[in-house]
């Protein structure tokens, strides 16, 4: 038997204004996404932009269905649409935020356990790491990798 310590490394910050620039753009980009989302069943309204290799941001928002499972949320929609229209283009970072009827949550938002799996399939794909950056009202968190958010993911090799 064996024992392992891991390292994570989590930046965080109280207000995003403290952030550098280009995140504090990419989270202002998911806030207006959240605008946009359909969340009648959660009133949870949850906006995901990312920044592409060319600097340009795409976003994309939570869609709900009255059949639950059958919804997305913001980050995969965001990733699904960027690589389905992008895909030579590798993502640099993603800002994650969400809102409900009392305005934006205290936060970080966490993402899903899905949408981890998604974005560690991205940096994968593109041999290239994505800054997390999950807003808050109180407080904003930045993670370097998503190897950060989900250490043991389920990676191309676990096929082998
Ligand atoms: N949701 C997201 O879009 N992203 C997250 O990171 C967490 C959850 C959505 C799914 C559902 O529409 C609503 O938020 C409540 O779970």
């Amino acid at each position: 038997m064996r024992t392992k310590e891991l390292r994570i490394f989590v930046y965080e910050y109280t207000t995003v204004w403290e952030l550098p620039e280009a995140d504090q753009q990419l989270v202002l980009a998911a806030r207006e996404a959240a605008k946009n989302a359909y969340a009648p069943y959660s009133g949870f309204f949850v906006g995901a932009s990312l920044r592409l290799a060319d600097g340009s941001i795409v976003s994309g928002n939570n869609q709900e269905n009255a059949a639950y499972p059958t919804g997305l949320c913001a980050e995969r929609v965001a990733l699904f649409y960027a690589h389905a229209n992008h895909p030579d283009l590798p993502v640099r970072a993603i800002a994650v935020t969400a809102s409900n009827k009392n305005g934006i949550v205290d936060g970080p938002v966490s993402p899903c356990g899905s949408c981890r799996q998604a974005l560690i399939e991205s940096e994968v794909r593109y041999k290239s790491p994505i800054r997390i950056i999950l807003d808050g009202r109180k407080k904003v968190q930045v993670f370097e990798d998503t190897g950060n958010l989900l250490p043991f993911a389920f990676r191309p090799e676990s096929l082998d």
